[in-house]
């Protein structure tokens, strides 16, 4: 029988002859690519006093800034420890490019599918591989559809976001009406039902008031709850299961209650089509004629409305904020709004088509999520051992070797505002750059780009896009 202090040292002396091999095959391997080291960033003792730092900037709703101070520190592209994990933090646009969409197949989401699991189980935006085929060629189609750019169906609930706003012109938070306000629309335009957040209790459907979350803020509360701990269990990474509570439990089942029902109302009206109500389109039932899986229904469902919601909530935020503080920008838009679709006396129906022929409008919603990128960082992991192709070497422009495994996070926020790429006003709001330069390749990315670009750009905008 081995003595405990032989055992130790036998496990000691195994992890070093593997971290020796290891290093030894990712040194080969680094060279055979051309690849040089990058910058390093802090890494002291595991990483762990990053990761509190970064905890602390959260906490202090400053976290945007801290990753940004970390580029102006570390330049472009560097590479640090962080917890237990090796990580890449890039800005390069060619990088991106090769992260999304050159080299797709060497990228994953990692371990996102673990972290969102409880509340959004398997849909488009958890899955890698064959799984997320399958449910970007079940959700696709429904985004080109006509019926997904009828605008009339907003016209109520922009009425109920009016009538919130306070008449005595005292102030009020427009951001939780925008939410309430998407919550609304993209359930409409989901469930064919609204839950309807904006309406007194008396003028809903009823159907949240005989479920566990009671009303329909209680539906908002479960859901942002819930989106809250799925934050909470993305930045804590690898140990991601740590986070788990009571709370994020019973506000997952809450969710799945409620969508639930109308899952179950389109598949009864897919078995029975002569009881349906009306001929409306509505995009669970139009799924529900390619499923019949009450999980998948669900599943899709949740991660089109996480999807959606929170970023146009968070577009129409900033536009509003940006508007406000720049009269001028906001008077010429207004005049060109107007002189399309008249005044409150005059006005002509407002469709997709004649949306897009207002320019200034694209050139403002450009700005904006070009300083406020609903999706400011993102991240993924390889699937082997790969390259990237600039970041390396003294001048920072040789490749850069990763490891399968190695996350690699792309900040898309901090890439907007780079002086280099955009002029040294680049952290100015100035719509006018889009009318005197359009075209922007990997450097504008609000919508990410390749194989996995946004499906909700895609029919509203019709731009080119990003693609392989
Ligand atoms: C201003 C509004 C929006 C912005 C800035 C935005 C941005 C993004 C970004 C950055 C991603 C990539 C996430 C990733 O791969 O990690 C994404 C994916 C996605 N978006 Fe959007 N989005 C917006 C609106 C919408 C809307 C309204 C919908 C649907 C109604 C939608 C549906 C989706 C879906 C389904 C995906 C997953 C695509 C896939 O993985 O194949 N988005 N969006």
């Amino acid at each position: 029988m081995l003595s405990p202090t032989v055992l130790i040292v036998a496990l000691f002396a195994f992890l070093v002859l593997r971290y020796v091999v290891q290093s030894y095959h990712h040194y080969v391997q680094a060279k055979s690519l051309h690849c040089e080291a990058p910058p390093a960033g802090a890494s002291a003792f595991f990483g762990i006093p990053a990761f509190y730092r970064l905890t602390r900037a959260v906490k202090e709703k400053r976290w945007i800034d801290y990753l940004c101070d970390q580029f102006a520190i570390n330049g472009n592209t560097f590479q640090q420890q962080f917890l237990n994990r090796r990580l890449l933090t890039t800005i390069e646009p060619e990088n991106v490019k090769a992260i999304l969409a050159t080299q797709f197949q060497d990228f994953c989401l990692g371990t996102r599918h673990e972290q969102f699991y409880p509340l959004l189980g398997d849909g488009i935006f958890t899955l890698d591989g064959a799984g997320w085929s399958h449910a970007r060629g079940l959700l696709r189609p429904q985004f080109t559809r006509d019926q997904v750019a009828d605008l009339s169906m907003l016209d109520a609930h922009i009425n109920h976001l009016i009538a919130l706003i306070p008449k005595d012109r005292t102030s009020f938070d427009i951001q939780r009406l925008f939410f309430l306000l998407t919550l609304d629309s993209a359930t409409h335009f989901l469930f064919g039902e609204s839950v309807g957040c904006m309406l007194p209790p008396s003028e809903t459907t009823g159907v949240l008031e005989k479920s566990a979350v009671r009303s329909a803020q209680g539906f908002a509360d479960a859901f942002t709850t819930a989106q809250d701990y799925l934050a909470a269990r993305s930045r804590a990474q690898g140990l991601y299961w740590l986070v788990n509570p009571k709370k994020f439990r019973e506000a997952n089942s809450q969710v799945h209650e409620v969508v639930d029902h109308y899952v179950n109302v389109a598949l009864e009206s897919k078995r029975n089509p002569d009881k349906k109500q009306d001929d409306r389109y509505i995009f669970l039932q139009a799924l529900a004629a390619d499923t019949d899986d009450p999980k998948m229904l669900r599943d899709n469902m949740l991660n089109i409305l996480l999807a959606g919601r929170d970023t146009t909530a968070s577009l129409l935020s900033s536009t509003f904020f940006y508007l406000s503080r720049h009269p001028a920008v906001f008077t010429r838009l207004r005049r060109e709004i107007v002189e399309a679709f008249g005044d409150s006396k005059t006005s002509i129906e407002i469709t997709q088509t004649k949306l897009k022929d207002i320019q200034y409008l694209r050139y403002v919603l450009n700005e904006v999520l070009r300083l406020q990128p609903p999706v400011p960082v993102n991240f993924r992991v390889a699937t082997k051992d790969t390259s990237l192709p600039v970041g390396g070497g003294p001048d920072n422009r040789s490749p850069v070797y990763v490891r399968k495994g190695q996350m690699v996070a792309y900040n898309v926020f901090a890439m907007h505002r780079r002086t280099d790429l955009w002029g040294p006003d680049a952290r100015s709001f100035r719509p006018e750059r889009w009318e005197e330069n359009a075209k922007h390749g990997w450097e504008y990315l609000p919508f990410n780009g390749g194989p996995r670009i946004c499906l909700g750009r895609e029919f509203s905008t019709k731009e080119r896009e990003k693609g392989v």
